[in-house]
């Protein structure tokens, strides 16, 4: 055997807060987390309770509010943990097991966007067909198929990780395990983990990039046909949040991954992995909920129903 020092825990070192500023950031960072809780809570507990909002849409973004919301408990509590505790360590295990989730949940989102962009493809396109066509089974079956592909996905990837071994260098400059982090500090060859990363993660991205544009495109071109302001009008009210929550999510990701930071510049990378582990989430249910009626009136109803079962 070689004289390699097996590692046992990694330390997490990237957000180099002064001690002054501790306490601040500590706020900062539990308010923000606590925002995306209860907002994301708040949107999936409405869409339970209304009927009103037991439509593919709803259940659809109900489901994203969930995976929202585990995406930023992945990573969220143990920074805020380590901030109090003043002790930056991870367990190995505590590694891949943030690894494995964030990776679950950022491939959720990344096809949840898709089937909801298929949603309003067929709302706008086929309306009369609607109700036909996005049926209940035909509902379950995407949300199931997104299950079943994201789980073997995550998996493969992190059964791949657990190949590498690590040597005496374990200091993460990330506030939490990152994949492409633990590939630059593995001292064996990472070679196969990189190229999988690429090819499959390429296509867990870039494939559902290419559907969403396609399903607009087509939605566009059915606008361009009819040409009614109304039309255009109701189109917009309908896809506005869903686009908005499609470009911060893929304006992040292309952020991070084609725009490549000069020279480890640690701070734009932290950034960035601020924006999307913890910004995008926390944003998401305010896109969805502010601009729109139906969350509104089913709050309204929600909040109204409360107050009369209380008299
Ligand atoms: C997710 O979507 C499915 C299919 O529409 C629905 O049956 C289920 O209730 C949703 N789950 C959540 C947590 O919203």
């Amino acid at each position: 055997m070689n004289n390699q020092t097996v590692i046992s825990h990694f330390l997490l070192l990237g957000l180099r807060i002064s001690p002054e500023h501790q306490h601040l950031f500590y706020v900062l960072f539990l308010a923000m987390y606590l925002t995306t809780v209860l907002g994301n809570l708040i949107i999936i507990i409405l869409i339970l309770l209304d009927s009103n909002l037991h439509t593919p849409m709803y259940l659809f973004l109900s489901n994203l509010s969930f995976s929202d919301l585990c995406f930023s408990s992945v990573t969220m509590p143990k920074l805020l943990q380590n901030m109090l505790t003043q002790d930056p360590s991870i367990p190995y295990a505590g590694c891949l097991t943030q690894i494995y989730f964030l990776m679950v949940f950022g491939d959720m989102e990344s096809f949840l966007l898709v089937v909801m962009a298929y949603d309003r493809y067929v709302a706008i396109c086929y309306p009369l067909r609607y109700t036909s066509i996005m049926n209940t089974k035909l509902c379950v079956s995407l949300v199931a198929l997104s299950w079943v592909l994201t789980l073997l996905h995550s998996m493969f990837h992190t059964l791949l990780l657990t190949r590498l071994s690590f040597c005496e260098n374990n200091v993460i400059p990330q506030f939490f395990c990152d994949i492409s982090v633990l590939f630059k500090l593995a001292c064996s060859d990472s070679y196969i983990n990189e190229l999988m990363i690429f090819i499959l993660g390429g296509l867990v991205i870039v494939t559902p990039f290419l559907l969403i544009v396609v399903s607009y495109l087509q939605i566009v071109s059915s606008i361009l046909r009819v040409s009614s302001t109304r039309v255009i009008h109701k189109v917009f009210s309908t896809c506005g949040s869903h686009l908005s929550v499609v470009s911060l999510f893929y304006g992040t990701i292309i952020g991070l991954y084609l725009c490549p930071s000069a020279n480890n510049s640690t701070v734009k990378d932290t950034s960035m992995a601020m924006m999307y582990t913890v910004v995008t989430p926390m944003l998401n249910p305010f896109i969805y909920s502010l601009r729109n009626r139906d969350m509104k009136e089913a709050l309204i109803t929600v909040l109204c129903k409360k107050k009369i079962s209380l008299w």
